[in-house]
């Protein structure tokens, strides 16, 4: 009773959307070969499932110690706020603080996971930090005789200028300037429909001019990682193995990682996420034996997790010692571009946030207002300014309630994709921003996001032939800054039948042939335990009841071509 009016408010609210992508779609692409379905965000039974959930805090107290640069020294001194530890003062007590510098261990065998602590010191007011410090956990106790309470601890990184970097200044003429700093930001498992859905702040922000977005991104493979390898080296995770076996430690750091060619090009790298429990490259996998890019938070998070323990907010590790994960992580991206903004050298830049959009689809709903405003101090910053920024997701909800809705196989294969271009850029390059707007409503994927990165790095390109390597797996994919056809097919886009969304469904349920093809399938099924030899093992599958059933229906094949019919 009492949840109606709160609905119908929530429900006005979220209808109040941007102005731009507008519903009244039908199709994200609508071609001869493909035709990829709108979805609509905002249907009942997606939001009658849906909590507005707020923002957890984590801490109720004020940091006592607090980080600044000091661009002038060019140096991070740590501050004491004593004020802050007021509460805790008793007659005569003082206040104690430490730092403990943290390192990865390289001589751990689990290096992505490891760290250590090389030493424990006082801190003094204003204690300039060391250049070699990149990460430290502080602590501050209230001392009293022999009393002694450890009040607050926490972690900080540093983004410290370790070859002289920040010294070069930034050339006198922007717009002259030949390399665009590329800094991404994902947020995993959203997909374009759930962006709209439960971060329309976020939604609005990229509706402003110098944003463009891709409606026709198909995702390649199953979770984050195939997307992320296509997006990052053009290759598929079954093409990786032509390298080497990503479950052995070192080859994750053999692959052709696009941040090695960023490098190659003299740029400033970074990248880092924030969920250590299903990070992309060490979920079941071993990570990277050496740190893969100059600036790489994971040995100060490792270091918290141990140290302070992740706490749950509805049912997800949010918070980590005092703050949200999520907050470590984009302040580390906003030290890493307040840095370098200002540099001569370019900067490339991946941050990944899993923490609050992973487990359940409504949970970014509390993170959004908070995103934008980390946007806003990035354009303070000056960052869109000069920079290429990419806002993308993998792949959309692959399970939990909003999976399981009718539209949930179409949302799950529908990742984001949002992509800025600074002024200076879209005045060097019209053409180039023409043929991104014209690919609109073309279809697309994560490999093709792998060439568009590439083509930031060869400008100089006139055709998409010019840029060099192709992807590995997708010699078709293509630089979404060069006009992507019309008729595009998913197999031309690298995108394997499973997930291909091009293809119109029509359910048949009720048709008297579904029973006895349910009863085919399950026989199928069964007859791959005897083919693998599982019989033994497995008792067989059978026929409860059928859910629903879909005709999917080939476009452009040949009308001959039965066995391209599928049901599911
Ligand atoms: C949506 O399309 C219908 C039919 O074409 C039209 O009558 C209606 O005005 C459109 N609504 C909006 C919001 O554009
Ligand atoms: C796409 O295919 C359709 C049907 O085969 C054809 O009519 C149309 O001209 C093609 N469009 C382009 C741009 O090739
Ligand atoms: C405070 O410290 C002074 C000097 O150490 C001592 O004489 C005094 O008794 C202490 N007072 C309390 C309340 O502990
Ligand atoms: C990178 O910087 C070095 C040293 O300044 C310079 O020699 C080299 O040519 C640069 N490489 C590229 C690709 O700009
Ligand atoms: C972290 O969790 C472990 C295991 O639950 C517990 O023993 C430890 O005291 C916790 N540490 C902190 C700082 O809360
Ligand atoms: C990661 O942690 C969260 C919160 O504890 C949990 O819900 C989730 O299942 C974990 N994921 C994996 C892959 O272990
Ligand atoms: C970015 O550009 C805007 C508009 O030209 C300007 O007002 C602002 O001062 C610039 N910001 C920085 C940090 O350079
Ligand atoms: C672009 O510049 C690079 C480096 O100077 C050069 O190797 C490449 O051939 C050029 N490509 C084109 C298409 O001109
Ligand atoms: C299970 O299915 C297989 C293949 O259809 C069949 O050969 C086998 O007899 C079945 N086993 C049982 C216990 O029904
Ligand atoms: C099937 O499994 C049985 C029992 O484990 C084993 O003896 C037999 O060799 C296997 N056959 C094949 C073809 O793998």
């Amino acid at each position: 009773m009492v949840l109606l009016p709160l609905l119908l408010c929530c429900l006005v609210a979220l209808n109040g959307g941007a102005t731009n992508e507008l519903s009244n779609q039908t199709y994200f692409v609508n071609s001869a070969v493909c035709k990829m379905p709108y979805v609509e965000p905002f249907t009942e039974d997606v939001l009658k499932h849906m909590e507005f959930k707020k923002l957890p805090k984590c801490r109720s107290d004020s940091d006592i110690i607090v980080a600044e640069y000091d661009f002038d020294l060019k140096v991070y001194r740590l501050h004491i706020r004593e004020e802050q530890a007021m509460p805790w003062f008793k007659r005569n007590t003082t206040l104690e603080c430490e730092y403990e510098k943290i390192v990865r261990d390289i001589k751990s065998n689990k290096v992505d996971d490891s760290f250590r602590v090389l030493y424990r010191r006082i801190l003094t007011q204003d204690f300039l930090v060391p250049p070699d410090v990149h990460y430290a956990l502080v602590h501050c106790a209230v001392v009293n005789g022999k009393d002694k309470r450890v009040i607050q601890s926490d972690g900080i990184a540093f983004v410290q200028d370790y070859d002289g970097r920040s010294s070069e200044e930034l050339p006198e003429e922007i717009e002259e300037h030949p390399k665009p700093s590329v800094i991404i930001f994902g947020i995993d498992s959203m997909s374009r429909i759930n962006l709209r859905r439960t971060m329309q702040k976020t939604f609005r922000y990229v509706q402003q001019p110098g944003w463009y977005t891709l409606q026709g991104l198909n995702k390649v493979g199953d979770n984050t990682l195939p997307n992320l390898l296509a997006m990052l080296t053009g290759y598929s995770d079954e093409d990786t193995n032509k390298i080497c076996d990503v479950f052995v430690p070192g080859c994750l750091d053999r692959l052709p990682f696009i941040w090695k060619h960023f490098k190659d090009q003299n740029y400033t790298t970074a990248m880092a996420e924030d969920s250590m429990n299903i990070s992309t490259f060490n979920y079941m996998k071993p990570g990277f034996m050496e740190q893969p890019v100059d600036y790489y938070l994971r040995p100060l998070l490792m270091a918290m997790k141990k140290t302070f323990n992740e706490s749950q907010f509805y049912d997800q590790n949010l918070c980590l010692g005092r703050h949200l994960t999520f907050a470590y992580l984009w302040d580390y991206a906003k030290q890493f571009i307040q840095r370098f903004i200002q540099t001569a050298k370019p900067m490339f830049g991946l941050f990944w946030t899993n923490s609050f959009s992973h487990e359940f689809f409504d949970s970014s709903y509390a993170l959004d207002e908070l995103f934008v405003e980390y946007f806003k101090q990035f354009e303070g910053d000056g960052l869109f300014n000069r920079s290429i920024v990419i806002l993308t997701s993998d792949h959309g909800m692959r399970f939990g309630y909003l999976r399981q809705i009718s539209t949930g196989y179409l949302e799950e294969r529908m990742p984001m994709l949002y992509i800025y271009l600074p002024p200076w850029f879209r005045r060097k390059y019209p053409r180039l921003v023409g043929n991104l707007v014209e690919n609109r409503n073309r279809l697309s994927s994560t490999f093709d996001i792998y060439m568009t990165l590439q083509h930031l790095l060869q400008l100089n390109s006139t055709k998409n032939a010019d840029i060099q390597p192709m992807s590995a797996t997708c010699p078709t994919c293509q630089s979404l800054l060069y006009r992507l056809p019309v008729n595009r097919t998913c197999e031309q886009a690298g995108i394997t039948e499973k997930w291909c969304t091009c293809r119109p469904r029509v359910t048949v349920t009720m048709e008297p042939y579904a029973t006895p093809m349910a009863a085919a399938i399950i026989q199928q099924m069964n007859d791959g335990l005897v083919m693998k030899n599982l019989s033994d093992l497995c008792a067989n599958f059978t026929l409860n009841h059928i859910i629903y059933m879909d005709h999917i229906i080939e476009l452009n094949r040949k009308a001959t071509d039965d066995d391209s019919e599928q049901y599911y």
